[in-house]
């Protein structure tokens, strides 16, 4: 008689490796934290405010690590990947997650400045400087060690507005004037990041790194009924992302079980590029 088959429980493990998570206190940043240290990582939480990275480290489960981080400043990226490797030895997992991300409810940046035809140079500089240089820093200086080591998992976050077009009318409420529209910036550098992850992916593919993408949908956040409403009417799934929807897609891309993908992009947006 033929033996038993054993299914490979630790296909999605994480045990033992070193997970860096960029723009980790954010919305989504925190849900990485999280799935990464269930997943058994001991997870580096890096963002601008070094006291609020330390108060979530503390709280993950397992070994962790709050590390001050502004992801597009070449010697904070430095200083922080050799505080990581001197309490750890190793990375293994690197989360581009961290994005200037000028969203609808934060209404500092609504309004006419948020029109293209008015849309600040100093945003545009800013959000390329973040979300297209700050991965480009932070896989530079942390995949390094990790093509040295011959293995090592990056994961940059896009977003479905580096695939597709932002449908402006979602931003308008049905009575009254257009109060935001998605920036520029935001879906330019996005469509760079997917790109820079298919050159990566090319370039480190004989070192044993693998380079993908996920690309999230828009998250529930507190936002007004009104467009709540019409991301869900053009979302297959007929909703917004919860903020922990992603958690799966995380370890499916840090982990083994992912060990013959890359240069790839994971679409994880209720089906909204689907139609
Ligand atoms: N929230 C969404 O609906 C959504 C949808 C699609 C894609 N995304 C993407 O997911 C990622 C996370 O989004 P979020 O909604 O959690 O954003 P968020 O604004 O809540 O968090 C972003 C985090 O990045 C940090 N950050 C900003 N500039 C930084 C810098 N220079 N160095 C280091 N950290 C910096 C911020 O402090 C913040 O903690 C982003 O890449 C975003 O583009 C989000």
């Amino acid at each position: 008689m033929e033996s038993k088959i054993t299914p490979d429980k630790r296909l999605f493990a994480l045990d033992g490796r070193v997970a860096v998570v960029t723009g980790a206190l954010g919305l989504l940043g925190r849900q990485h934290c999280v799935a990464l240290a269930g997943a058994g990582a001991q997870v580096v939480v890096a963002d601008l405010d070094p006291e609020r990275c330390q108060a979530l480290a503390s709280r993950l489960p397992g070994r962790a690590l709050g590390v001050e981080m502004d992801v597009s400043d070449r010697q904070s990226v430095m200083e922080a990947v050799d505080t990581v490797l001197g309490e750890f030895g190793q990375v293994d997992v690197l989360i581009n997650n961290a994005a200037v991300n000028d969203r609808f409810e934060a209404p500092d940046i609504a309004g006419e400045p948020s029109r293209f035809e008015h849309y600040p140079l100093s945003m545009w500089k800013l959000s390329l400087a973040v979300n297209v240089t700050g991965v480009f820093l932070c896989s530079q200086a942390f995949g390094t060690p990790m093509a040295s080591r011959g293995k090592g998992s990056i994961v940059n976050i896009a977003s479905t507005y580096g695939m597709v077009g932002p449908d402006q009318s979602i931003y308008r409420p049905p009575a009254g004037d257009q109060c935001y529209f998605k920036s520029p910036a935001y879906a330019t550098s996005k469509g760079a990041v997917i790109a820079f992850t298919r050159y990566l992916a090319a370039y480190w593919g004989d070192s044993g790194v693998r380079v993908n993408c996920l690309t999230p949908g828009g998250v529930r956040n507190g936002q007004e009924p009104f467009f709540v409403e019409k991301y869900a009417a053009r979302t297959p799934l007929g909703r917004m992302a919860s903020p922990e929807d992603y958690r799966g897609a995380i370890i499916f891309l840090a982990s083994d079980a992912s060990s013959y993908m890359t240069g790839a992009n994971l679409v994880v947006d209720g089906g909204w590029t689907a139609w």
